[in-house]
């Protein structure tokens, strides 16, 4: 008789984190602090994990994906055990194809958490073996967003501290010749 766990599939042994390979998604346009502490964070847990850019933008991105992953491929060049590519369609499929036990999302504060709850459960309905893990990013990160930083460069404030050197020069020349405030 096998045991059944309380999602009604058979128990069956547990994986250890460091053979679990897990998928941070995002569109990373650009990538903050907040998204390289988490991936700090969840490169110490996985035994991989894969930066996973989307590619199949509603927005009109900023960068690239070209771009994107550049980027982000330099400022995760210390995390032996993270690679960085582009994704598109349906996350689920993506992980199947890339063979990831688990999706790594961000939770910053309470108002993130209903539009992740949605995303999470979804992914589950669709690929229920596949676990979504939030972590959360250093308080100081709590209120950084690629959209706030964006426009906050736009209008000519200033990023220090909340990008990575590297996208605060790739901003600069993004920006260049363009209407950039201040
Ligand atoms: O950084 P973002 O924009 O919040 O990331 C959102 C992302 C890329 C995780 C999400 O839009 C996504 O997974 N898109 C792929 C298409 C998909 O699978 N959609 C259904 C999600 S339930």
């Amino acid at each position: 008789m096998h045991k059944e766990g309380s999602s009604g599939s058979p128990v069956t042994s547990p994986r250890p984190m460091a053979a679990t390979r897990a998928i941070y998604p995002g569109s990373f346009d650009p990538i903050t602090n907040g998204h390289l502490d988490l991936v700090e964070r969840a490169s110490k847990l996985f035994g991989h994990l894969v930066v996973a850019v989307l590619t199949n933008f509603e927005k009109r991105p900023l960068f690239t994906p070209e771009e994107r992953v550049a980027m982000l491929e330099q400022v995760t060049k210390d995390y032996r055990n993270v690679s960085v590519e582009t994704f598109g369609g349906l996350l689920v499929d993506y992980a199947a194809q890339k063979k990831a036990q688990a999706i790594v999302r961000g939770i910053r504060a309470f108002s993130d958490f209903e539009y992740e709850m949605q995303m999470a459960l979804m992914n589950r309905k669709l690929a229920p073996k596949l676990e979504t893990v939030f972590l959360m990013p250093a308080e100081s990160y709590t209120y950084v967003s690629s959209r706030l930083v964006r426009e906050i460069f736009c209008h000519g404030g200033s990023v220090k501290g909340l990008v990575p050197q590297l996208v605060e020069e790739q901003l600069r020349k993004k920006f260049s010749g363009k209407n950039r405030k201040g």
